[in-house]
């Protein structure tokens, strides 16, 4: 069974659906700048239209209202704010988003700000982005204005959106933005300067918003035994927290969740100062993971977890990624053991050949056949006692899906990119279907 109170809700982020890259004094981030460079996004795509949810905002609450939703997850752009990312706030992008909130919550729709998913100011980068020892002090200066100016009508707030990714993809194999190929100590100066930043931020919204609730969207490597026994449960929950490089849980979610600090940092950089650790710990009130998939783990002859992989054929989805339904139950309840904190699913998803038939109707009886899979284990998870406070569903609108621009679709709501059109697919209505009753009708 869910909570009576479960949060519902569909999630997004803004350089994916906002367009209006230069709209009223917007500044640039470096996926603006990444996109124009040749060959690092597919085609050329870029977000500087994508959704246009800058100018269709209210469209796209409707959307939600219809949906049953009862909150939204959205991110914040930094430099729509502050062009510059610190000092001159552009009041006008400041609107943009009390506009939103107080749209969405007209409509009975509980506002979730993601504070940072991925376009950095590109002004901040060119000052050396995460590896300036200034930057946790910039994040933090721009969450304090945040929950100044928009803490009457935000109250959940996640500052960071999986750091696994902007620095593994971002920093690392250069394929994301801004496309750095640093050193390992590098990035171990960036992992520090964003944990010190979350930390910085969570203080700050602490004490600028009353009633904050505040969070974390992980994507630390999700585990799944291949079968339910103990020798291989116990080899998935190895996996899963299994070592201290950028991927795994215990680089990002141990040090503020448990206040460890990890030990691949302290080998890089050496020990960190109290001050450091404890602004590091500061603990969020809620354990959000972004989860799509998980590896299937068995216990080897010794008793160590390795991967089982998948038969041939296993069904995938348009990313590849292999379709894993008990991802959801195996990682709530391994994440709640660990860290004994709510867990709310921050995003889930599949990406689809979705097409428009002659009915002028959306059948994506795959992503519905994915939600009835993902939903049905994390009320399993629900039923055998982890404490499952909501699901946000990745995502509500087809969106630019970064490097691969937008030929991957996402959405519940499919896009025609050409002139906006908005149709709800059939997995909108299921959705909806579930929402409505609560869950009732799913398998747990
Ligand atoms: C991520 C991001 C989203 C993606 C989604 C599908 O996980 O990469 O949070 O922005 O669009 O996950 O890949």
């Amino acid at each position: 069974m869910f909570k009576k109170d479960f949060v519902w809700g569909a999630a997004t982020a803004a350089y994916q659906v906002e367009g209006g890259y230069a709209q009223d004094g917007r500044g640039p981030s470096v996926w603006d700048v990444f996109c124009r460079q040749r060959g690092k996004v597919r085609d050329g795509m870029t977000g500087d239209v994508a959704c246009d949810s800058y100018n269709r905002y209210k469209e796209d609450v409707a959307l939600l209202k219809d949906l049953g939703v009862n909150a939204y997850r959205f991110s914040i752009s930094w430099s729509r704010v502050f062009p510059e990312g610190t000092g001159r706030l552009n009041e006008k992008g400041l609107k943009y988003y009390r506009d939103l909130a107080e749209e969405l919550l007209k409509n009975g729709i509980e506002p979730y700000a993601t504070l940072f998913h991925w376009d950095y100011p590109y002004s901040l980068y060119l000052k050396g982005g995460w590896m300036n020892p200034d930057s946790s002090k910039w994040f933090g200066e721009y969450a304090a204005a945040i929950g100044r100016n928009l803490g009457d009508v935000i109250k959940n707030y996640i500052p960071f959106n999986e750091p696994q990714c902007f620095i593994g993809l971002g920093h690392g194999s250069g394929t994301h933005a801004p496309g750095l190929r640093l050193s390992e100590p590098d990035i171990s100066h960036c992992t520090h300067n964003v944990l010190l930043s979350n930390g910085r931020a969570a203080l700050a919204i602490r004490s600028e918003v009353s009633g904050a609730k505040l969070g974390f969207a992980s994507c630390g490597g999700a585990a799944m035994p291949l079968t339910e026994t103990e020798a291989d449960i116990n080899a998935a929950r190895d996996w899963m927290f299994r070592n201290c490089g950028n991927w795994d849980n215990r680089m990002w979610v141990d040090p503020m969740y448990l206040g460890i600090y990890p030990e691949t940092l302290a080998e890089n950089l050496g020990e960190p100062s109290a001050e450091d650790l404890k602004i590091i710990a500061e603990r969020p009130d809620f354990c959000g993971i972004n989860i799509y998939q998980a590896e299937v783990v068995k216990a080897d002859e010794n008793g160590r977890a390795v991967s089982a992989g998948h038969s041939a054929g296993h069904a995938r989805t348009s990313m590849n990624w292999p379709i894993t339904p008990d991802c959801l139950y195996w990682a709530a309840k391994f994440m709640y053991e660990r860290y004994k904190l709510p867990i709310f699913v921050t995003e889930n998803g599949m990406a689809n050949l979705d097409v428009i038939t002659p009915d002028n109707r959306c059948h994506d009886p795959q992503r519905i056949e994915y939600l009835r899979g993902s939903l049905s284990g994390l009320k399993r998870a629900a039923a055998e006692g982890v404490d499952v406070g909501g699901y946000f569903q990745w995502s509500l609108l087809d969106n630019f899906e970064w490097a691969e621009g937008y030929n991957e679709r996402f959405g519940l709501v499919h896009v025609d990119f050409q002139n906006m059109k908005r149709t709800p697919k059939d997995s909108f209505e299921y959705y909806r279907s579930v929402i409505k009753t609560n869950g009732e009708g799913l398998n747990s």
